[in-house]
Parts: structure tokens; C-alpha cells; sequence
């Protein structure tokens, strides 16, 4: 027998009859043998234990104890269930009890203790933001403004948003319809940082800015890290990261790089990514009438790679860069509540806003497009006057 069971030893006098035999034998056969099993010798019984749904086991022993005629047999039967039951140490996995292997799987002894002193999202400490939130005023709820978000923010109160959820625009060279897409790299994040250091202030204390990010692989700039450098170095804390998995194989057959040989092979993505960070608090205040995410959506969802096929429809919206509803759909769940004020400030042809919209959300989208400005009130009014 090898280690995958725990041996018990189990002594008994007298001598069990034969038929009684069969009937344990016939009632162990109940359990694999993966599980348990047993050896039945003169005054001893061996059992090799690994898991057991106990409370079945003591039903079927039971009734066995119960309807056997020898003292011998009933004793037997009821050490073997006061042994297992003796046993004070054990793992459960669904409806039975584990008694081999379940400490391997528990990694980390004193886990609170230890995270104490390792310190959580240390990087966010000593931050000054103030917990005293505002309200947004109503000329900016509900609205869709066409201008620079460096500019407009300003008008904004501090501790003002529930949600931001944005992609910026990627520096790629896109024909965005009224601005350049093609800065130099330094111009670019130093504009893009002026304009989330407003996102910053204006998010309410336990607020989330969530960003889409596709990094420009091939100019081999990691956008996503250091736009998260940003946002940590200026105290926000790092909920996590979604990678959204577009799963658009185009790119798998063009740009090799070095083809068949280690000298400079190209690496090709198929996803871009989520980032997620709070102000102050992982925790955000809501009342719980207010969440609208189904169990089912929510159990999906919390798993951190989304599979959703990218925006159709930009050709018929006529931009370059959209991000697909059920992307917004799915943040705006998981990290709003209804009635929650939800900002892009790089709305495009307004994907959050819209989104925001029809799930009873109070929105506000900036662009600096004024075509898209009208695309995205549209997409608004559609809804409201359908
Ligand atoms: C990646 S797109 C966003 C698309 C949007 N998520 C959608 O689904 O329609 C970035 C947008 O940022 C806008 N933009 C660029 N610079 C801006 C600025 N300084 N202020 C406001 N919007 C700006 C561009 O016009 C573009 O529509």
C-alpha cells in the first residue's frame, strides 16, 4: 500500500461470521478504492484511508451495526467509525473529507500575519487623498462635452466619479478624425499623464479608473507597464489586470521577424490589456440594491481573461479604434453600481457612454472630435427616444 493512505489499525476480539464478512465487504464496495480500503485479518482490521464522504459511511455502517446479529461485527464497525471520526485533521474537497495530501495544496501558514508585515500595495502609502467625496454638478452629468479632456477636466470637483473607463489614444498613427495619432513617444505620455493626473484627482476616494491599453509591440513600448508605473508611482493602488483575449488571428501570419532562427523573432498578440486601480480603498461604497451583476456574470467574470471578438461595427461608426460594448458591459458591472457617475475621457464614438446609458448609470464622455461627439449622443438618443 503506498503513501496516498493514512493506515489505521483497528483490534477486535472474537470472531466475525462469515456472512457478516460478505455484508462488509459488499458495503465498502460503496466507496472507490481510490478512497478506501480495508484488510480484514484474525482480531485486526487495517484500513487505508484517503477520502470519505464520512456521514454516508456512518448511514451505511449503521444499519449494518444495526442488523447484524454479532456483538463482534457491531463492535468492529464501531471502532472503525470512532477511529476515522477521531481523526481532527482533515481537507474537504466537495462532500468529502480528505485525510491525505490536503496540507499541500495549503501554500502559505499564517498567511495574515505575514502579509501584515510584508505590507499590501505599499506603494499607495502615506497618499494624501482626501475621503470626502463630492457631488458632480449637473451641467456635467449626463453630457457629452467636445473638447480637450486636459482642459475640461479642470472644471471638474475633486472626489467626483464613481468609474472611469477609457482607452486612450494609442500613438499608433491611427487617422483619428481631428487629431494627430503619431507623437513622439516622451510628447505623448507626458500629454497622457497630464490628463490622468485630473482623472486622479477627480475620482472619489474607493473610485476605479480602468484603462485598455494595447502597448505598440512593435515599437517595443510596453504602454501597459508604464502607464501602470504611472498610476502606482502617484499612490493609486493595482487592483489587477483583465487581458482581453480578441482572439484575432490575422497577425499570426504576417511579421516573423528572424524566420527560423533565435536571431530576432517577432512575438505576435492576440489580446491587449485592462488595467484596473482605486483610490484609497480596493473597497467601493454602494448600496447593494444597487448592483446589478448576476451570480453567473459575476462568477465568469471575476476570472481574469476575457474572451470578447473585437468592435464590428467601426467601419459603420466610422473610427479606427472602438472597444466592443460587452467589453464596457462587463467593467461597468463588475466595477459600478447603478446610478454611479461613470467618465471617458477619451470617449471616441462613445462605447462607455452609451453602455453606461442603458445600464442606468449616469455618464459623462469627452472628446476632442466633434464628429465623434455627435456619433456618441446619438448612439445615446437612439436608446432613449427607440
Ligand atoms: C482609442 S480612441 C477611444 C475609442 C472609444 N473607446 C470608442 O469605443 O469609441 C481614443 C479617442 O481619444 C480622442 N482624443 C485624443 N486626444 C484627446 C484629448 N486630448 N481629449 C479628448 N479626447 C481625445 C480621439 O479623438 C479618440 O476618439
Amino acid at each position: 500500500m503506498d503513501e496516498q493512505f493514512r493506515q489505521l489499525e483497528i483490534d477486535y476480539d472474537g470472531e466475525i461470521p462469515k456472512e457478516d464478512v460478505n455484508l462488509i465487504e459488499n458495503l465498502f464496495k460503496y466507496f472507490s478504492t481510490d478512497d478506501f480500503t480495508y484488510d480484514l485479518y484474525d482480531s485486526k482490521a487495517i484500513i487505508y484511508l484517503n477520502a470519505l464522504d464520512i456521514d454516508f459511511f456512518k448511514q451505511l455502517t449503521n444499519d449494518l451495526i444495526n442488523n447484524s446479529e454479532s456483538i463482534t461485527t457491531a463492535n468492529l464497525l464501531k471502532k472503525i467509525i470512532e477511529k476515522i471520526d477521531s481523526i481532527k485533521s482533515y481537507g474537504i474537497k466537495g462532500n468529502k473529507r480528505v485525510y491525505i495530501g490536503y496540507n499541500d495544496e495549503r501554500k502559505v501558514v499564517n498567511r495574515d500575519k505575514k502579509v501584515e508585515k510584508r505590507g499590501q500595495f505599499y506603494y499607495a502609502d502615506n497618499n494624501n487623498f482626501s475621503k470626502e467625496n463630492n457631488i458632480i454638478p449637473d451641467n456635467f452629468v449626463n453630457k457629452i462635452i467636445c473638447g480637450d479632456s486636459k482642459e475640461i477636466l479642470k472644471k471638474l470637483p475633486d472626489n467626483c466619479i464613481d468609474l472611469i473607463f477609457t482607452s486612450p489614444p494609442y500613438n499608433f498613427g491611427l487617422d483619428y478624425e481631428s487629431t494627430n495619432d503619431d507623437h513622439k513617444w516622451e510628447k505623448y505620455f507626458e500629454k497622457l499623464f497630464e490628463i490622468f493626473t485630473e482623472c486622479i484627482r477627480i475620482i472619489k476616494y474607493g473610485g476605479r479608473i480602468i484603462v485598455n491599453i494595447q502597448p505598440l509591440f512593435s515599437d517595443y513600448i510596453p504602454s501597459h507597464h508604464i502607464i501602470s508605473n504611472f498610476f502606482i508611482n502617484n499612490k493609486m493602488i493595482w487592483k489587477g489586470e483583465i487581458l482581453w483575449e480578441k482572439n484575432n488571428y490575422n497577425c499570426k501570419y504576417t511579421a516573423w521577424g528572424s524566420w527560423k532562427s533565435p536571431s530576432n523573432p517577432y512575438l505576435k498578440y492576440t489580446w491587449e490589456f485592462v488595467e484596473i486601480f482605486c483610490k484609497g480603498s480596493l473597497k467601493k461604497e454602494g448600496i447593494s440594491e444597487n448592483a446589478d451583476i448576476t451570480g453567473d456574470e459575476f462568477k465568469k467574470w471575476v476570472y481574469g481573461k476575457w474572451s470578447i471578438a473585437p468592435e464590428k461595427k467601426m467601419q459603420e461608426f466610422g473610427h479606427p479604434a472602438m472597444f466592443p460594448e460587452e467589453l464596457a458591459n462587463r467593467v461597468i458591472k463588475l466595477f459600478s453600481f447603478k446610478n454611479d457617475i461613470v467618465l471617458d475621457p477619451f470617449n471616441g464614438v462613445g462605447t462607455t457612454t452609451s453602455t453606461a446609458n442603458i445600464l442606468n448609470r449616469k455618464y459623462l464622455g469627452i472628446d476632442i472630435s466633434n464628429d465623434y461627439c455627435d456619433k456618441a449622443l446619438s448612439r445615446i438618443n437612439e436608446v432613449l427616444f427607440k
